[in-house]
């Protein structure tokens, strides 16, 4: 449960399909802004290698592209969200992708106080995320990501930002999994555009531009809702 000496923290979900550039905005806006991301992705991966319970019941089906039941999603948020470094506010990543998952995040919230400053729905084509996500590599070291073609690190095979020269690419990063991944998106967390549409936090950003440039919309919102 969230600490109550937390109300004010800032609470921003990014909304978008795989590859729209939710991971690279977010850890953006944690450096500018002091926030901390948190990205389901991760945690569920970080479980996955350490192979706990909730870790083993994950793994085939984020290969498969599907999405992990809501039960292990929520406790594995609820649990990070009660760190004490979450006091500085929250950019949630991949967070919520179902209804289910939406209304358990409004009852934590609700509990300590707090509220959703802004639901950022990133609007991308699909035909442009399999090439976003094929290109796709991060440093092993401080998870910093790159792309074949759009953002290479200035040294060809060393992080920019720590120097790391162990470069990875994730398993589920195929263009099959990538399709499944797209519908299950489509199908169960794109309906939550409206869900915060009729909350009034939804904000959109045109993220098919530089990223750079989404960069800059993105700071403009945060700017605003975090006021
Ligand atoms: P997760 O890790 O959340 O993956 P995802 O949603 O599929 O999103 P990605 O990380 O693939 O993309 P992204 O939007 O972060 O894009 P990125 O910034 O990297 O989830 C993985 C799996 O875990 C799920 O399939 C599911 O099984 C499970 N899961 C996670 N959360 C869950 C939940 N809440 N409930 C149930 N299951 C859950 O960008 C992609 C590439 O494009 C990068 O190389 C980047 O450099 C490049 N790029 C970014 N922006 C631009 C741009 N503007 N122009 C050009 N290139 C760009």
């Amino acid at each position: 449960m969230l600490d109550t000496a937390k109300t004010t923290a800032p609470v921003l979900i990014l909304l978008g399909p795989p590859g729209a550039g939710k991971g690279t905005q977010a850890r953006m806006l944690e450096e500018k802004f002091g926030l901390v991301q948190l990205s389901t992705g991760d945690l569920l991966r970080a479980a996955v290698a350490a192979g706990t319970e909730a870790g083993k019941a994950a793994k085939a089906v984020m290969e498969a592209g599907g999405l992990v039941s809501d039960e292990i999603v929520i406790a594995i948020l609820r649990d990070r969200l009660g760190d004490e470094d979450c006091a500085k506010g929250v950019i949630l990543d991949g967070f919520p992708r179902t209804t289910v998952q939406a209304e358990a995040l409004d009852g934590l919230l609700e509990e300590s106080g707090q509220k959703i400053n802004a639901a950022i729905s990133l609007e991308v084509e699909d035909a442009a995320m399999v090439t976003r996500i094929s290109g796709r590599y991060t440093c092993g070291s401080c998870g910093e990501g790159y792309h074949d073609t759009f953002k290479q690190p200035v040294k060809d095979g060393v992080c920019d930002k720590c120097g790391g020269t162990e470069m990875k690419r994730r398993a589920d990063d195929n263009a099959e999994t990538v399709a499944s991944r797209l519908e299950a998106y489509h199908a169960q967390t794109a309906p939550l555009i409206a869900y915060y549409q009729g909350k009034g936090s939804l904000q959109s950003v045109d993220a098919m531009g530089e990223i750079d440039r989404v960069a800059g919309a993105l700071r403009a919102i945060v700017e605003t809702a975090t006021a």
